[in-house]
């Protein structure tokens, strides 16, 4: 039998702003089981949920004090071990995700390490260097943090001098930890087992291009990251994608080859490039990983196909199979980035916002929105859906400064819009004064602040009514479900002009997506299965439009 993770459609939950059943204006594991029927009937295979283990949350929940249990504002195991299961009863897999390239600074053994010495057993679980400096006054080396400033923060001795300097390549909170330390792996793989063992089908692996790194430490200097594709990657860069990582990986693997079914994993591998993507998805180790190079894509027919050209050709050379995602918990909403001029938006840009200042036209982001879905339902593979993608929301991008919670935007001075306008609690129903279906009745303000008329998008609001983002999500999957020649497979492009996508699955399906100005003829006698908009009168492909035929 096919392996399920081949052409599954996983839903991500983001469960601070699934559903606040309890009433404190954070999403909870109660909140999610009360919706999993939604998800269920929506038609998609799988559940991520982002975590949810105990955290001091400086980096909404990916500053993991303990890896296995819940986090109290979430709900405890026993709800969590409700919520595998019933989401079991009911079809659907559930991928929890793991985040091995750092702790939190709350964890046990990163305040083992601050009240040891240096030098000790403890330390040698992290990176504590000496500063550089007369007085040790400067960071170990010029790494930089992802969401900005040092990579590096002293950390303070007993006697209340300053001490070492820690590595964390993410926010102070969240300290890299060292996997050349035989604990940090047996820590790891035991959470591993704690969650397999409870019917878990699967992790999703936090910068899983991260976790090793130069052992000198050295400077970045003027290193080009990510490594432009048409240069190989001859010199590694200090900690990113390095080969040693691999090896950790035909560990990992080896374990979730031991349970029956077995588990499955997928990378979250920001590279830049499909060729060093794929290393991951050797037979033996991780099975799919995000196709961030499809989600970053401009809506423009020569980069899309060169893109899906190219993912199909390195996947494929590695036997895996390709994955096709538009969004997620970091990235600007698609709706919101398809309403750019795509030739304007910088392709690695798509993430955290720097596109913001380029006019927006919201419909026709919503149109494109729409005929993108059904062009990456129809690939070949597996697709990921972000919770809210299905109801088409926008990112929310007139945040007030005070509503802010994203590290990044605190770690840039504001400079980054940060990642809160893709987080903004789910619109349920129409009515405000449950925060749209979010909450119950007089419960406390969500999180973050929902817009006005954030109802408008809920689902109440489009259950049933024709022509919504929402119907057309339900329509494409259960086609997606039943027809033979969706998921994983092959395709051939077909030949329609240069503004159109085209290409046929098998047995007997196509897809065409039309990025023109003008309405393009279908092929006569096709019968038409879905589109995202009506055709025009006479049968033709509207611009910014995708169309499911049988030929
Ligand atoms: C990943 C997560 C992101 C988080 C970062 C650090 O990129 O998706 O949300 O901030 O890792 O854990």
């Amino acid at each position: 039998m096919q392996a399920w993770w081949r052409s599954a459609v996983t839903y991500q939950v983001y469960p601070r702003s699934f559903v606040d059943a309890d009433g404190d204006g954070v999403g909870d594991i109660a909140g999610i089981r009360s919706r999993l029927p939604y998800l269920a009937d929506l038609g998609v295979d799988a559940i991520w949920i982002n975590p949810w283990y105990p955290s001091p949350m400086a980096d909404a929940g990916y500053d993991v004090s303990d890896y296995r249990d819940i986090e109290p504002v979430f709900g405890d195991l026993a709800e969590a071990d409700a919520m595998i299961s019933e989401a079991h009863q009911l079809g659907l897999k559930v991928i929890l995700d793991i985040v091995p390239n750092h702790t939190s600074d709350q964890h046990r053994f990163f305040r083992q390490a601050l009240s040891s010495d240096p030098g000790s057993p403890a330390r040698d679980r992290y990176y504590f260097r000496p500063g550089k400096g007369e007085q040790g006054e400067l960071p170990p080396n010029d790494w930089r943090s992802t969401f900005g400033g040092p990579a590096w923060t002293r950390s303070t001795d007993a006697d209340g001098n300053p001490g070492e300097w820690y590595l964390h390549l993410f926010t102070p909170g969240q300290p890299d930890v060292n996997w050349d330390n035989p604990e940090i792996r047996a820590e790891f793989e035991d959470t591993l087992r704690f969650w397999f063992d409870r019917g878990v089908d699967g992790f999703r692996i936090d910068v899983a291009y991260g976790l090793t790194k130069d052992p000198e430490l050295s400077d970045i200097g003027d290193f080009v990251w990510p490594v432009p594709v048409d240069r190989p990657v001859s010199v590694e860069h200090p900690h990113w994608d390095r080969t040693d990582v691999h090896q950790i990986y035909r560990q990992w693997r080896a374990i979730a080859d031991e349970y029956d079914p077995p588990r499955a994993y997928c990378g979250e591998i920001w590279v830049g490039r499909s060729d060093r993507v794929a290393a991951y998805l050797r037979p033996d180790e991780l099975h799919t990983a995000f196709n961030f190079e499809f989600l970053l894509a401009p809506w423009l027919p020569d980069h899309l196909r060169a893109v899906i050209d190219d993912t199909i050709a390195t996947h494929t050379e590695v036997g895996a199979a390709a994955t096709w995602v538009l969004g997620n918990h970091d990235v600007c909403r698609p709706a919101s980035r398809f309403a750019r001029d795509q030739h304007q938006v910088d392709p690695t840009g798509a993430t955290f916002g720097y596109f913001r200042d380029l006019p927006a036209d919201p419909a026709l982001g919503q149109r494109r929105a729409r005929a993108a879905a059904l062009l990456m339902l129809a690939l070949p593979g597996a697709a990921y859906i972000y919770q809210g993608e299905e109801l088409g929301l926008p990112e929310v991008e007139d945040l007030p400064a005070e509503a802010m919670q994203d590290p990044l935007w605190f770690q840039t001075d504001g400079q980054n819009p940060g990642r809160d306008g893709c987080r903004i609690p789910l619109p349920w129903t129409s009515d405000p004064t449950t925060s749209f279906g979010f909450s119950p009745a007089n419960a406390a303000t969500p999180w973050l602040p929902q817009p006005a008329d954030w109802g408008r998008w809920s689902l109440t609001e489009q259950d049933g009514a024709a022509g919504s983002m929402l119907e057309l999500y339900r329509q494409a999957l259960a086609i997606r479900a039943d027809h033979p020649a969706l998921g994983d497979g092959t395709l051939q492009w077909l030949d329609a002009g240069e503004s159109v996508l085209a290409f046929r699955r098998d047995p007997r399906l196509e897809c065409w997506v039309n990025f023109g100005e003008t309405p393009v003829a279908l092929p006569a006698q096709a019968q038409l299965l879905l589109s995202s908009a009506p055709l025009t009168p006479g049968g033709s492909l509207p611009p910014d439009t995708t169309a499911w035929l049988l030929p």
